[in-house]
């Protein structure tokens, strides 16, 4: 059993899924990572369409482990394009849905949402039998059908042409309760900011040279933010370059992290660290 007592982060080169099975059972709110991503080919290895579910089982059934029953689990994922063949154009997988509904249907989480990542700068394909493909989905489950998030953590900025509707018009509810139709009511702008899209806009990682598949701190932040409270422990069983556990680490989080390689263990472990050292020196 990995023991977890006074530690803020540990990283362990082992088998994610096989890792989550050794920490207490139900001892973090949020499991969040980037597995392989469906046929990409990668320093380490390819996890093909055909066998992507029976790859990442293991690994559901690790979160489920360490999730407390309020927990949630995001999975951020792309799928690849099959390779095109004599009589084949190279078809879009749909692997990733596939495992957003097994995720209801055989591991019976709910589904907060399938939140898209829009990279504004996405790596060129060269495909001329499709549009580029310029975006990633966000599985975002929860282990229980009733959850709750801390929606004002993650609030942004109003855009100004709704603040200026607002001041302009004024609104009463509809029946059902849900929205505002025009008239009687004029709304007041939460202080805290909008209500946040689920819709994620960015730049893919512009640190290069760390980790083939590194990704922006702005992602694991969000769900971070909105899934837990400071001292709440985060997993990410794929940790590579540490993206996850520095951006929990930040927000006053624990974390745990796996990879199977101990070349990106090392590259975490002295990411941590040096949050550690600024904290303590800061
Ligand atoms: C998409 S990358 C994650 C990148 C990471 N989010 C970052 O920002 O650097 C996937 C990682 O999963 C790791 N991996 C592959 N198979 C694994 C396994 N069975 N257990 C744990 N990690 C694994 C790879 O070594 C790789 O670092």
């Amino acid at each position: 059993m990995i023991e977890l007592a006074r530690k803020n982060f540990i990283l362990k080169r082992q088998d994610g899924a096989a890792g989550m099975m050794d920490l207490p059972r139900g001892c973090a709110k949020l499991v969040y990572g980037s597995p392989p991503y469906p046929n990409a080919e990668r320093d380490y290895g390819v996890w093909k369409t055909s066998e992507y579910i029976d790859r990442i089982a293991p690994f559901i059934d690790g979160a489920l482990n360490v999730l407390s029953d309020d927990g949630f689990l995001v999975i951020n994922v792309k799928a690849n394009r099959e390779k095109k063949t004599a009589k084949t154009s190279p078809k879009r997988s749909l692997v990733v849905e596939k495992l957003a509904i097994a995720l209801e249907e055989r591991w019976h989480m709910s589904c907060v949402d399938i939140e898209i990542w829009v990279k504004g700068n996405p790596v060129p394909t060269g495909l001329r039998c499709a549009c580029q493909d310029a975006y990633e989905q966000n599985l975002w489950f929860s282990v229980s059908p009733k959850w709750a998030i801390d929606i004002d953590s993650i609030r942004r900025p109003y855009e100004s042409h709704s603040l200026e509707t607002y001041s302009e018009y004024e609104y009463k509810p509809r029946s059902n309760g849900l929205s505002y139709v025009r008239k009687n009511k004029t709304i007041t702008p939460n202080p805290l900011g909008a209500l946040p899209t689920n819709i994620i806009t960015g730049g893919v990682s512009a640190k290069k040279g760390r980790h083939q598949a590194m990704q922006p701190l702005y992602l694991p932040e969000k769900y971070i933010k909105a899934c837990t409270k400071p001292g709440d422990l985060v997993v990410d069983p794929w940790v590579g370059s540490g993206t996850t556990g520095i951006a929990a680490l930040e927000l006053g989080r624990r974390f745990v992290g796996f990879d199977i390689f101990q070349e990106f263990i090392d590259i975490a472990q002295n990411q941590l660290e040096q949050i550690k050292e600024e904290d303590v020196n800061g």
